[in-house]
């Protein structure tokens, strides 16, 4: 069992898209462990963001992230960090495939509706930014 670390991101909050996520999810099999409904800060933003920082999208990004409110959960199940990333599509919807959540959801390459962990690693990281006392 592996758990990773989804974020349903401003925009798709804003659109009431957080039951077909989580439907998306809970259809693929994967169980939310955890679950919290928030806004960030952009100084958090930034922090969350910190690999990213320097590159030309990264003011757009954490601008967009500290708009308003997000929902970060822990999501566990069998590979669960590579299945949440096929499950989720590529970065830009444009280039995202059909039945992917960004494909069908999302509203631009910023504006791509949710956020997961791509390596073990990261998904560490993050788990434990946004619910420090999860055991991964
Ligand atoms: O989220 P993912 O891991 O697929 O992509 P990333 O390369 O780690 O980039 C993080 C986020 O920055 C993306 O999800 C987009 O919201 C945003 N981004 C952007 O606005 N423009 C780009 N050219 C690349 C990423
Ligand atoms: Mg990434």
């Amino acid at each position: 069992m592996e758990k990773t670390l989804l974020i349903i991101k401003p925009d798709a909050v804003e659109r009431s898209l957080i039951g077909e996520i989580i439907r998306r999810i809970e259809s693929a099999r994967l169980k939310i462990v955890n679950l919290r409904y928030m806004k960030m800060t952009k100084s958090v933003a930034e922090d969350f963001y910190e690999v990213h920082r320097g590159k030309p999208f990264y003011d757009e990004l954490t601008n967009f992230m500290s708009s308003g409110a997000i929902v970060p959960m822990v999501v566990m199940g069998d590979n669960a960090i590579s299945g949440i990333r096929e499950l989720i599509g590529k970065t830009n919807p444009a280039e995202a495939h059909p039945g992917t959540i960004r494909y069908d959801l999302a509203v631009s390459h910023t504006k791509n509706s949710v956020h997961a962990s791509d390596s073990p690693a990261n998904a560490e990281r993050e788990i434990h930014f946004f619910f420090p006392k999860e055991q991964v």
